[in-house]
């Protein structure tokens, strides 16, 4: 599962719902939780958390201000010396934090919100490069990085693994160098002289698409009424490169490392 999804499930909405007694696919981690509370934590908490003899309430005050991560970290662990015990030890992390749901459902609680990790919190040379990324470098508004980004060039999620150092300092330092497969840029000289140049698709013997430079639209040729059509030596990607100070090429390059 991925974080996003795990993050959306874990919305206070899918609680309301089962709360109200309405199953969503939203509370799906929900009446997970709910089954495992009930095959497992039950017996000694009572069907609503309401307390046993064998277990304390789960929705006193007590309980209730137990903090997100203490409150899996109980779960997870158990109470040494009590009949608590480390349910770490069989059940999954997901299977944790679905029955920590189920008891923020029954105490009327919001459900656990995991701040999703950021993969290079500790990489400040990889952050201060996101940011020339998203920010004064905008290489963002040509390349895609998870849900956000233009798709004037490849998307970059995994670009180190597939160009590797040499390769990436290539793709980054020389544009033109060479292109990225599926890039193919090419001239088009049109009847009146003026000449455009952008990525092409779905070359024909008669036609082909060009990418608009904001990338959205592709923009159809008919060769036989224009002048020329042409490949390009030059990528459509600006050598940014060349502007960039030393400091600021190695940030780049440590966050592209990073993706
Ligand atoms: C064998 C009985 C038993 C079972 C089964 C059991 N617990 Fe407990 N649990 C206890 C006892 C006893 C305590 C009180 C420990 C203490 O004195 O601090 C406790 C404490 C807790 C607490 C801390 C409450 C607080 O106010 O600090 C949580 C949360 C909790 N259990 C959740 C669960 C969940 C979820 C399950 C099922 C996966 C579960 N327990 C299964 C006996 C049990
Ligand atoms: C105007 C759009 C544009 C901008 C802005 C842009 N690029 Fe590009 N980029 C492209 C295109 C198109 C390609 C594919 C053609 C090629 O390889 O030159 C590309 C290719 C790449 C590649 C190679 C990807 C692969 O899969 O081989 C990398 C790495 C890259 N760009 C990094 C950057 C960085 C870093 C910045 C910001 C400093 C940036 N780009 C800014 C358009 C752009």
């Amino acid at each position: 599962m991925t974080t996003k999804s795990l993050y959306k499930r874990l919305l206070g909405v899918g609680f309301a719902a089962v709360l109200g007694g309405t199953a969503t696919t939203a509370s799906a981690g929900l009446s997970e939780g709910l089954v495992l509370f009930n095959s497992f934590c039950a017996v000694c908490h009572g069907a609503t958390g309401e307390g046993q003899a064998m277990g304390k309430s789960l929705v006193d005050d007590g309980a209730k201000g137990l903090e997100d991560l203490e409150l899996l970290a109980v779960i997870r662990e158990g109470r040494a010396g009590t009949g608590m015990a480390a349910w770490g030890d069989s059940f999954s992390a997901e299977e944790i934090l679905d029955t920590a749901n189920y008891v923020r459902a029954m105490q009327g609680k919001l459900g656990i919100l995991l701040e999703p990790e950021d993969p290079i919190a500790g990489d400040p040379l990889a952050v201060a490069g996101r940011a020339l990324f998203n920010g004064a470098a905008n290489c963002v508004s040509c390349h895609t990085v998870g849900d956000a980004g233009g798709q004037v060039g490849p998307v970059l999620d995994g670009v180190y693994t597939r160009l590797g150092d040499d390769g990436l300092l290539e793709a980054f330092s020389k544009p033109s160098a060479s292109f990225a497969e599926g890039f193919p840029v090419k001239v088009i000289e049109l009847n009146d002289g003026s000449t455009l140049r952008g990525v092409a698709r779905n070359e024909t013997a008669t036609s082909l698409q060009i990418q608009s430079l904001d990338g959205k639209r592709w923009r159809t040729y008919f060769k036989d009424r224009v002048k020329s059509v042409s490949d390009s030596k030059s990528s459509v990607m600006p050598d940014i490169y060349a502007d960039l100070n030393r400091q600021q090429r190695e940030q780049l390059l440590a966050y592209l490392r990073s993706l």
